[in-house]
Order: structure tokens, then C-alpha cells, then sequence
């Protein structure tokens, strides 16, 4: 996990989306956007969080099988922010510096899941341990306009 930061959240409590099959992956993008229709996103941002969701959520069914994406909206000063948190039980990641690099794919895929959304979040954090799982954290911040 990343270490712990003075960040309060905005007091409200994670939506979990449980993902198993690829329609829950549209249900997960869906309760974003409600969610993160109250910040002040703009569109192009609202799907840059959409697509993130669905890389990680697609993973979790490609790879672990099931797992959940909890989203929360979480503040810091004046600023808030949509924390999306993948979680699985799944098979775990061996070398995540080797999962993070463009083009890296254990199933013939593009390996740009986990890099791309690196780069379209604010804040990324992956935790992976063989035979117990993985969990994705990333933030996007409103900009302060
Ligand atoms: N939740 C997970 N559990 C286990 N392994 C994972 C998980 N997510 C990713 N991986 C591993 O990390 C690799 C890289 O993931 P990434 O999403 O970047 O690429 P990909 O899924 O292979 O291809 P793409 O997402 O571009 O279709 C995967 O090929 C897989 O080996
Ligand atoms: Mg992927």
C-alpha cells in the first residue's frame, strides 16, 4: 500500500462493484460517472476514469477471475478526487515493474492495461503478491480552476 497520506476522505463510504463477467465492467464505468458527476471533471477526464476502470476491471476478469472495484469520492484541501481501488484474490502479479512496461502481456494482449492507465491517472499504486492477489489504487484530482 502506499503509505499513509493526510488525506481525509469526504466521508463517504466506498460503492463496490463485485466483477466477474464483462457487463460488470459497464456497471463499475457506469456508478463512476454518477459518482463523479458531482466533481468538477470535464468530459475528456470522466473518460479517462472510464477507461481506466475498464482496464483494470478487465484484468481482474481475465486474470483473477473475480474480484471488486471500490470507488470513493476522497478530498484533499480543497480538492477532491475519484479513488478507484481494483482488488483481487486472483493469482497475483510475479515482477510488477516487468507488468508496468508498454507492451508486457502474459495472455497476447496489447500490455498497455496497467502502464496506460498509469499515465491517465493522478496517482497509481499497484500491490501484487503471488497466490494472494492484487489491488490497483489510482486517483484522479479535480483541477483547480
Ligand atoms: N489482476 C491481475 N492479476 C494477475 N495478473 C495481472 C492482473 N492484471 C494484470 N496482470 C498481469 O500483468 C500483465 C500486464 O497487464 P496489462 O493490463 O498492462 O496488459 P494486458 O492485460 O496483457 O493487455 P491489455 O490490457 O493491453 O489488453 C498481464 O498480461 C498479466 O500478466
Ligand atoms: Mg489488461
Amino acid at each position: 500500500m502506499s503509505s499513509a497520506s493526510p488525506q481525509a476522505d469526504a466521508g463517504a463510504a466506498d460503492l463496490v462493484v463485485s466483477i466477474r463477467v464483462e457487463v460488470d465492467v459497464v456497471l463499475a464505468r457506469q456508478e463512476a460517472r454518477r459518482l463523479a458527476a458531482d466533481l468538477r471533471f470535464t468530459g475528456a477526464e470522466l473518460t479517462l476514469i472510464a477507461t481506466v476502470i475498464s482496464e483494470v476491471a478487465r484484468n481482474i476478469v481475465a486474470y483473477a477471475g473475480k474480484g471488486e472495484i471500490a470507488l470513493r469520492i476522497v478530498q484533499q484541501g480543497q480538492r477532491r478526487g475519484l479513488r478507484v481501488v481494483a482488488r483481487d484474490r486472483g493469482p497475483g502479479i510475479p515482477d510488477i515493474e516487468l507488468a508496468m512496461q508498454d507492451g508486457y502481456s502474459t495472455s497476447r494482449g496489447l500490455g498497455l492495461g496497467l502502464p496506460g492507465s498509469k499515465r491517465m491517472m493522478d496517482e497509481f499504486n499497484i500491490v501484487s503478491e503471488v497466490g494472494k492477489g492484487t489491488e490497483v489504487t489510482m486517483t484522479k484530482w479535480e483541477r483547480v480552476r
